[in-house]
């Protein structure tokens, strides 16, 4: 089997024909756009977004999906396999393919869209890493996050930077993972991100800070609070000089002590496999980080 990406000119016909027939092969009600999408909408997919053709030793088309390219978050999506080649492992091939293309190219979760009716389908996305974000209606929203490497210090920093991309004011981001692990380091990328006034340090002794800006930067170190028993963070009776609606949040350490916080939530968990570098994963908790909000683009 050969995959191959394509971010342009692509087989339209071929792809909408092996789209088609899958689609036929799960019959969901209100029917799938699948089922009649013209070869301009395919051709305009390629072209725009991208997506995957996987061929046989033939030459033949087997599976394909197409992305959507939303900055931090791609949608995997018209994901289809030939009928007659079901269970052979070829869709499990197709998405992990998709997951990587999304990595290399900076994104850092991936979202799908899964019909209610389709509880064999919904199975396949959270056996491969998909949890439900939001209801819909008719059909549920899943994420994914997607295991990124942190080679050095700068990476950690960097994607600090570039989750900026994602916040707005209100937002909570929990940052979970050993001591040394990064929490700090992310969160000064994300307050240089964010433009914000001072040097962003460990508030160990402070429990929180705030850094004034465009669009303030609260950050908590709850390490403390943690080893002292507490099971809630009450960011209300800290007399904080900022509010939080107006600011975005970050507590290291945070988990199991914040989430009643914000039912939105960006769940940051940072490991540190050895001296050398880190690695990260940014799950999205709440319809806060739905990618379908205004577009209707489930596949
Ligand atoms: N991706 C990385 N690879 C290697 N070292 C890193 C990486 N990210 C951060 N570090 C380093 O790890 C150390 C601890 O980072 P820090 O942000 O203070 O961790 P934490 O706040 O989780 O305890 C710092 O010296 C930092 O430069
Ligand atoms: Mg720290």
């Amino acid at each position: 089997m050969k995959i191959e990406r394509v971010f342009g000119t692509a087989p339209v016909d071929e792809v909408r024909e092996l789209t088609r027939r899958a689609f036929e092969g799960q019959p969901v009600t209100p029917s799938s756009g699948a089922l009649s999408e013209s070869s301009e909408t395919v051709a305009d997919d390629f072209g725009e977004h991208g997506g995957l053709l996987v061929r046989d030793e033939a030459g033949r088309l087997v599976a394909t999906c197409r992305v959507r390219r939303l900055g931090l978050a791609w949608v995997v999506r018209r994901c289809a396999v030939d009928p007659d080649l079901r269970r052979s492992g070829l869709g499990r091939q197709l998405v992990d393919a998709a997951h990587t293309w999304a990595a290399e190219e900076g994104a850092v979760r991936t979202h799908v869209g899964v019909r209610d009716e389709l509880a064999d389908s919904r199975a396949f996305w959270e056996s491969s890493g998909y949890a439900p974000l939001a209801s819909h209606g008719f059909w549920t929203e899943l994420v994914r996050p997607l295991p990124l490497v942190l080679p050095g210090p700068e990476a950690t920093y960097e994607l600090g930077r570039r989750l900026v991309a994602d916040l707005r004011a209100g937002d909570l981001l929990v940052l979970s993972g050993p001591l040394g692990a990064g929490k700090t380091a992310l969160t000064q990328g994300i307050g240089a991100g964010l433009g914000v006034r001072g040097h962003v340090t460990s508030p160990t002794f402070v429990l929180a800070r705030v850094h004034r800006g465009p669009l303030p930067l609260v950050h908590v170190d709850a390490y403390r609070l943690r080893e002292s028993g507490s099971s809630r963070l009450e960011l209300d009776d800290m007399d904080l000089d900022a509010d939080l609606p107006d600011s975005v949040t970050v507590v290291e350490w945070g988990e199991g002590l914040v989430e009643e916080l914000a039912e939105a939530r960006l769940e940051v968990t940072l490991a540190r496999p050895d001296d050398e570098s880190r690695t990260a994963s940014v799950r999205p908790v709440g319809r806060r980080w739905s990618v379908f909000a205004q577009t209707s683009v489930v596949g």
